[in-house]
């Protein structure tokens, strides 16, 4: 009899270690996505071969991790991305052959010959204060409607570093994303426009990525510092900028072109992949961040990700406390910061009446510090899950002594279509919470009343960028950049 049990115990357990194995024997789980342990500047764009058998069941507890878990291979799909696209670039912005991300860490990257949002969408009517024919990174209103450059998506408001500067935004999609938009989808339709999008009349469908070396649409959205002449930015990725701020936006109520140095500090990359298919409907998110950005609330834990999958427990922290002890300079958060309501953590500057206005000269958000002093005090609600923190270790080993090991993967998050395991809320996202703390810095916490199972998600990229629709109210495949159409 114990003989039987222990066999059966013995085939149970084998087939675990079978199912656990074969999640982490994934070739493409590698520093490289060819299966080798050097950095390259290959771009992944499917996760071929890779079985999984369901899912992200959040009515379940699990008792089979190998049938559920594939949040590794995800995170390392979004390690190999940032790489290929902070490659360096040649003048034709192809990946450099003669120089790594490491060696060259001054030339144009990869990412910056993708498509701007006025090169899709058309730009920005008003007069030009900034020289367009420079070579340094431009950072302008993208469109009349928006001033999505200067505020976090989705709110009125903008992030404010701790020597009171504001953050910008940078947005890019790839060329398979733009030929799409621009005429090749079913019907051969320009999308750019509002009159394009209401003849298309049906939801978007974006290309997916065909292994080996067809990407999928691609989206990238990014956050930077803004560091004046002469100010410190070692130990960031920096980029020579211009910010136009048009006279809307301006204290002096004149326009400004600022020459600044931009500090790398957040980035999006979102991929529409084949594989798993089940996946394929939902795209890949991955959000990255400098190490350095704000510490981590008090009592925070990760959120859900698929091997603890249970629907209890997973609303956010109703606050998100400053931690008790913070012994290092942060770029979002001051400890010396203490007065009890206005340094509560991740709270919007005061809104005035019109525009956050730019000072001519730094700190260019003056009207808008804490006490004069301080810039938004950010704490991180959620704890960056074990697996992100695992395949981040490889790769800043990889990265020896580099400025890219201050970077770190906050998290990858997907979502199945599938009606295995039937979550009732569709799309059920994995990690159910994620979030950028310089993008979605207010939208950590369910502060505004939104809860994502019940409503509208605001801490979910999948659940948030899910509501996307264009002119016609067509779903446009989880893009927000539809409403740039004129
Ligand atoms: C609460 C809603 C919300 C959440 C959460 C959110 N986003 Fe967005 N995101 C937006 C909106 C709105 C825009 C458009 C901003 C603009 O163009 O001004 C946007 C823009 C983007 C863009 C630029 C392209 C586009 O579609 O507009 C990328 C890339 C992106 N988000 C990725 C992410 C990722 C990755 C996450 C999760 C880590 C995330 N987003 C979380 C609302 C959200």
């Amino acid at each position: 009899m114990n003989q039987i049990r222990i066999s059966v115990l013995l085939a149970v357990l084998c087939l675990l270690a079978s199912k656990i194995i074969q999640a982490q024997d994934y070739k493409q789980n590698a520093i490289c996505v060819d299966g080798s342990s050097t950095l390259c500047s290959t771009l992944p764009v499917d996760l071929p071969d890779l079985k999984v058998r369901l899912g992200y069941n959040p009515d379940t507890n699990v008792a089979e991790p190998g049938d559920y878990v594939a949040q590794i291979n995800f995170d390392y799909f979004a390690w190999q991305m940032f790489v290929a696209l902070n490659w360096p670039a040649d003048s034709q912005g192809q990946p450099s052959t003669t120089s790594t991300i490491t060696s060259d860490t001054t030339s144009p990257r990869v990412w910056e010959y993708y498509k701007s949002v006025s090169d899709v969408y058309g730009g920005n009517d008003a007069p030009a204060k900034c020289d367009r024919g420079s070579n340094r990174l431009l950072v302008t209103k993208t469109s009349k409607i928006s001033t999505n450059s200067f505020i976090e998506p989705f709110t009125s408001w903008p992030l404010i570093d701790s020597a009171g500067n504001f953050v910008v935004y940078d947005i890019r999609l790839n060329e398979v994303e733009a030929n799409y938009i621009l005429g090749g989808n079913s019907k051969g339709i320009d999308l750019s426009t509002k009159s394009g999008q209401e003849k298309f009349d049906q939801a978007w469908d974006f290309p997916t990525g065909q292994a080996p070396d067809k990407p999928g649409a691609m989206e990238i959205k990014t956050a930077w510092r803004v560091f004046p002449q002469g100010a410190d930015s070692s130990g960031f990725f920096t980029l020579p900028g211009m910010i136009e701020v048009d006279a809307s936006n301006s204290a002096s109520g004149e326009s400004l072109c600022l020459d600044v140095t931009l500090g790398l500090v957040g980035m999006h990359i979102m991929q529409k992949i084949s594989n798993p298919e089940k996946f394929s409907d939902y795209w890949v998110w991955a959000t990255f961040e400098h190490k350095f950005n704000a510490p981590y609330a008090e009592g925070t834990t990760p959120s859900q990700v698929n091997d603890q999958a249970t629907a209890s427990g997973i609303e956010p922290l109703s606050s998100c406390p400053r931690p008790k002890i913070s012994s290092r300079s942060w770029s979002f958060f001051n400890s010396d910061c203490t007065a009890p309501d206005i340094c509560k953590p991740n709270l919007p500057p005061a809104k005035p009446k019109g525009n956050y206005l730019w000072q001519a000269t730094a700190p260019f958000a003056k009207l808008y510090l804490i006490d004069n002093a301080y810039g938004t005090q950010v704490t991180r609600c959620w704890a960056i899950y074990e697996t992100a923190l695992t395949v981040t270790k490889q790769f800043q080993t990889a990265m020896g002594t580099s400025l890219w090991t201050n970077y770190q993967l906050v998290g990858a998050q997907w979502a199945q279509n599938g009606s295995e395991g039937a979550p009732s809320i569709v799309p059920f996202s994995a990690p159910y919470y994620l979030t950028n703390t310089t993008l979605e810095t207010y939208l950590q916490i369910n502060e505004i009343g939104l809860k994502p199972h019940l409503g509208p998600a605001p801490g979910s990229c999948i659940a948030c960028h899910n509501m996307a629709t264009d002119t016609a109210k067509n779903p446009s495949d989880f893009s927000f950049l539809s409403g740039y159409a004129k």
